[in-house]
């Protein structure tokens, strides 16, 4: 049976960790894997998560199979949260939400449920996270890549965004990240996020937000403006909900997909469907995640203390971009770097080619991912210099 199979290289940016781990040179950057790290690059677990693990394990009392939607209160808590308390789609019950497993888990079973109501393709903005491919490609789906980021102009190139977005019609789906794209930290600004929504209406296409960062940008609801209005504005939609970030639970598997029908009666079909969906692969996610979150969210207390240190987190990455511009200004590397400032999340593109990507690595020490995307979180007062000085000697940057 498995004779003919050839193994398959490693995934590239997990093996980067490893290689990481073993480089013995004492002036090395990890700026590769997407986790937040604080100044002594340590990945902490919040104190929220910690108080409200303690509270879960003494309430729990048996370890039966979860409600095949997720943790009780989870799902309603994510969509209040994501949406705001009184969103109409909310309020007029328009809206069906299922816990999965992180926000992989959320991308693959929503790709599922256009598959299976006929969808072949999903539109995406060049380039997106290297793994939207092999979820959407594994729920059945082809991928059909549009501009979206500039290297040139280290920016949205929303004139050739847009054009494409004009040419789709009722049989497409786009996908859009909401906020902090990853891999270019270059989001839509509020009047782009209209503009494409307003051309959803107009003509039809099926949106799909990927909200993996929720509360890395600027603030829970001004980072919710893309899911908000898209729920507002739009009959059908789809988001794909990632806890591993902003509640830092990356290992326990904790994300959600919400759908937002027409009507409760569309939104209770779809949900019956994204169950099934889910029965015939893993049956009902993990427990203990959306029991952490539901814990944090239906708490006044523990939800003030996990803002706060989601505000901690984000106002760090941010730091850490202003830590990064200005010691290269202070190196009179010209203002080359200076767009790192404007973007959102952990994640910038650098201006490097694969070759220089390698030589970053072999020459210096600093790991990133192949098509320069760093995680800003890896950047920290120690080794900032070393980081320009690289940059320098490998780009003239
Ligand atoms: C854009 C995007 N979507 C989804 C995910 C999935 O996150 P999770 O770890 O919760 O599966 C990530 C994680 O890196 C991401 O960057």
């Amino acid at each position: 049976m498995f004779s003919d199979l050839d193994a398959l290289a490693p995934d590239a940016l997990l093996g980067l960790t490893k290689l990481f781990a073993e480089d013995k040179r004492a002036k090395k950057i990890d700026l590769g894997v997407g986790v937040f790290r604080d100044k002594e690059n340590r990945t902490p677990i919040l104190r929220a998560v910690k108080t409200a693990e303690e509270r879960v394990f003494g309430w729990e009392t048996s370890k039966v199979y979860t409600p095949p939607e997720g943790a009780s209160g989870f799902g309603d808590a994510v969509a209040r949260l994501l949406l705001g308390e009184a969103h109409p789609a909310l309020a007029d019950g328009r809206c069906a939400v299922v816990q999965t497993i992180g926000g992989c888990g959320a991308v693959r079973l929503g790709g599922e449920l256009l598959k299976r109501v006929g969808a072949e393709c999903v539109t995406s903005g060049a380039p997106t996270w290297a793994n939207h491919q092999p979820l959407l490609m594994a729920a059945g789906l082809r991928m059909k890549m549009i501009p979206y980021y500039d290297a040139e102009k280290r920016a949205v190139q929303i004139d050739g965004f847009m054009g494409a977005v004009e040419k789709l019609g009722p049989e497409d789906a786009l996908l859009l990240h909401g906020p902090c794209h990853n891999p270019s930290g270059a989001d839509l600004s509020r009047e782009q996020i209209d503009a494409v929504l307003d051309r959803a209406c107009a003509q039809g296409f099926f949106v799909f937000i990927d909200a993996a960062y929720h509360g890395f940008a600027e603030g829970l609801d001004e980072d919710a403006y893309l899911p908000r209005e898209a729920a507002r504005r739009l009959p059908e939609l789809l988001i794909s909900y990632s806890c591993s970030k902003n509640f830092g639970l990356y290992r326990e598997r904790t994300g959600a997909l919400i759908a937002v029908a027409k009507t409760p009666d569309r939104a209770s079909a779809v949900k019956s469907h994204l169950l099934n969906l889910a029965r015939g692969n893993y049956s009902m996610p993990p427990a203990h995640g959306g029991e952490i979150v539901a814990e944090i969210l239906t708490s006044p207390e523990l939800t003030t203390l996990w803002r706060e240190e989601l505000s901690a987190m984000r106002e760090a990455i941010r730091e850490n971009r202003r830590l990064l511009v200005r010691t290269a200004a202070e190196m009179q590397m010209g203002d080359a770097l200076s767009y790192i400032e404007r973007q959102n999340g952990m994640f910038s593109l650098l201006p490097l080619s694969v070759e220089q990507v390698m030589a970053m690595r072999e020459r210096h020490g600093i790991y990133m991912a192949g098509n320069g995307r760093i995680n800003l979180c890896g950047v920290n007062e120690g080794n900032v210099a070393h980081l320009c000085e690289a940059l320098r000697d490998v780009a003239g940057k």
